[in-house]
């Protein structure tokens, strides 16, 4: 295909593109499958790739995130984002209108526009000549930060605008709305959270903030996000009279405005609405906090102003928190595979905005506490945000002296190791190595590329064999047999004598790869190493005290704490026992040879020109030095390319050395 031929289908392909993303993003109602709808995108993408002058930032293809960000520059909104005054009844609601209509003179006939309160994230989108230049957050109202790159992940906002009869597009127009993460996305999203080993988010409002305050743009694309328009900062030469007929314009140009939006031809009719969204709420796949009511006039609007940051002409009302009382029988205790004690309350079960609700999540020892929560105990529980069930309250009258304080046990329930908590966590933890809860976790990390390194143990053996009782803790690993291992499903003869062959290899690992397998928490790879390297064995390091750990430099006391720890466990010190009796011996390290950066601690700014941050980093640890994100005093040197941030200003107070990228260069040796 020519040059000029590309040109047109490129264009033919991203207008059809655009067309479906629109059907389906905007209006939940696609014309073609899935199938033919990744044909059209794979034949664009490969005819950028073939062509990429003709690549744009505009282009659907161009959804996938970027590079990381250092961090997110702050940007000043064209118009303040204001927030709303706050209703919590129909009555103050009919305040509202009468304030209105103090202001304005009676026998004015005033409508309004109603839409649902979206309990998400506030954006801000601006466009210029109607191509998306700029993304932010709503900050503190008249400036943001600049989210663009997270924000043009989500396939809903248009990259550009959609051309179309009835206006044309203007010079530059300012969009506000609300992303936010449907509930049924939201518990998916948690449990793969969880399954990963990560933290799940309370709400997914939280969810929402949390995506969009990513520095990795791929991460945010990987999160369900959502917008809903609900209005116009700023726009060249307003064209419209009315915020409903704005609305209706925003949605011809591609913007997904919400379906439940109604005219209300007065104040009873609002409170109608309200009473009748409030009833609405529960079968919405998404969550709202409540309606907003706005005047519809612009001109009104404009004549009614603001009072300190809130418009005279929106009110927000708010719907109950959906609440109820109920009676907490026992609090147990739940150990995730993180090894993370979690306190739950085993209530009454109740019925709290239509749902049954028979546990909730305490938290941690410190939630209790705060709360003051007993076994026995009369509660309010409330569904946060709707989804997660949680306890708001104890209800202190109620209580006949009977209800029992509850206190974290000891022991871990799962495996009856010494539960801690370690310096600077809420969580209560069990450190066994051996803790069903964790093992297979365990297993995995201590088979790792960076641990042990034993080949073919992955995920579905792991599980296998820990469900099987075959491996109760890590040392299990090597008595493995063959007769042990051929009865496992799908395991054929010669996967098995690579996985015993990939055993007997790892027995005499470095030092640092055992440190690293034992998964100490907060022991990453970088600690392992300087932990091999200041012991010289497992042995010195399982005896080292408290604060030979923090004289290390780089090891503070929350790593220190939990290492001592680790060894302190009883089980733990007879998993190692095991390992040593399985003939798991480590070698000594090999120390980097002494290099003029060796031990050197650096941090860089701004941008290289020969190298790139990966490639600068990688050089320092090769040659024994250490990469940190941020400047301290321990800092030895900062390397300042152009543009240096406010790391660099740091580095000048603390009287820090810094050298530019040639300097560095000549520093370790390639120039
Ligand atoms: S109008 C001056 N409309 O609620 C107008 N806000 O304090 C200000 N919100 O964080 C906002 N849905 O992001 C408006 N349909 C809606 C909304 C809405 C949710 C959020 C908004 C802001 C807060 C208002």
């Amino acid at each position: 295909m020519d040059k000029s031929t590309a040109i047109q289908r490129i264009e033919a392909l991203r207008n059809e593109i655009n067309h479906h993303n629109q059907r389906y993003y905007q209006f939940d109602d696609p014309q073609i499958s899935d199938a033919q709808y990744d044909r059209l995108m794979n034949e664009l993408a490969a005819l950028e790739q073939r062509f990429p002058e003709l690549l744009t930032s505009e282009s659907p293809t161009q959804r996938v995130g970027a590079a990381p960000l250092e961090k997110f520059n702050t940007v000043a909104h064209l118009t303040p984002m204001l927030s709303l005054a706050n209703a919590f009844s129909g009555d103050d609601i009919f305040d509202f209108g009468n304030r209105i209509e103090r202001l304005l003179g009676k026998g004015k006939q005033i409508s309004f526009v109603v839409e649902p309160k979206l309990d998400g994230v506030a954006v801000n989108l601006i466009y210029e000549k109607g191509n998306l230049t700029l993304g932010s957050t709503r900050g503190d109202g008249m400036v943001g930060e600049d989210i663009t790159l997270n924000l043009r992940t989500i396939h809903s906002i248009p990259l550009t605008i959609k051309a179309c009869n009835n206006l044309t597009i203007p010079d530059t127009l300012e969009i506000r709305g609300e992303v936010y993460i449907d509930i049924e996305a939201f518990k998916h999203l948690n449990k793969r959270r969880t399954n990963e080993g990560h933290p799940p988010f309370a709400n997914p409002r939280n969810a929402a903030a949390g995506s969009l305050r990513q520095l990795d743009s791929k991460v945010t694309a990987k999160r369900p996000l959502n917008i809903f328009c609900y209005g116009i900062g700023f726009i060249s030469g307003n064209p419209f009279r009315t915020h409903w007929e704005a609305l209706q314009q925003l949605s011809r140009w591609g913007f997904r405005i919400n379906p439940l939006i109604r005219q209300a031809s007065d104040i009873n009719d609002c409170v109608r609405c309200y009473h009748e969204m409030m009833e609405h709420r529960k079968n919405l796949p998404y969550e709202i906090d409540g309606m907003v009511i706005k005047v519809d006039s612009l001109e009104i609007q404009n004549r009614l102003g603001a009072v300190s940051r809130s418009p005279r002409w929106a009110i927000a009302c708010k719907f109950p928190a959906t609440q109820e009382t109920t009676v907490i029988e026992d609090i147990i205790v739940q150990v995730g595979r993180t090894g993370v004690l979690t306190p739950v309350a085993v209530m009454k079960p109740v019925r709290v905005g239509g749902v049954i609700v028979s546990r909730a999540t305490l938290h941690n020892q410190d939630e209790i506490d705060k709360k003051d929560i007993r076994i026995g105990d009369t509660v309010i529980v409330q569904r946060a945000g709707d989804v997660i069930p949680e306890v708001v309250k104890v209800v202190a009258s109620q209580r006949d002296g009977s209800e029992k304080a509850f206190h974290m046990p000891d022991t871990c329930p799962e495996c009856g190791s010494e539960v801690i908590r370690l310096k600077g966590e809420a969580a209560h933890r069990c450190l066994g190595l051996s803790c069903p809860a964790q093992l297979k976790e365990h297993i995995k990390h201590f088979a790792s590329k960076g641990g042990m390194d034993i080949e073919g143990l992955g995920d579905k053996l792991v599980s296998q064999l820990v469900d099987n009782g075959v491996i109760k803790d890590p040392a299990d690993i090597f008595p493995l047999t063959r007769e042990k291992l051929l009865p496992l499903e799908r395991l054929a003869e010669k996967s098995v004598s690579n996985i015993l062959s990939s055993i007997q290899h790892s027995k005499n690992p470095p030092l640092r790869k055992l440190i690293f397998a034992l998964g100490i928490r907060h022991v990453g790879e970088r600690t392992a190493k300087i932990l091999a390297e200041t012991f010289g064995s497992l042995e010195a390091l399982s005896q080292a005290k408290e604060d030979e750990l923090m004289a290390i430099r780089d090891i503070g006391p929350e790593v220190s704490g939990s290492i001592f720890q680790f060894f302190c466990n009883e089980d733990n010190r007879k998993v190692l026992k095991k390992l040593a009796a399985a003939g798991v011996r480590a070698i000594e390290d090999k120390k980097s040879s002494p290099s003029p950066i060796s031990g050197k601690s650096f941090v860089f700014t701004g941008r290289l020109q020969t190298l790139n941050r990966q490639e600068g980093k990688s050089l320092v640890e090769s040659l024994g030095g250490y990469v940190h994100e941020s400047v301290s005093k321990n800092t030895d040197y900062v390397v300042a390319g152009d543009d240096p941030g406010a790391k660099f200003d740091k580095a000048t107070s603390l009287g820090i050395q810094i050298i530019d990228e040639a300097a560095f260069l000549k520093l370790v040796g390639k120039k």
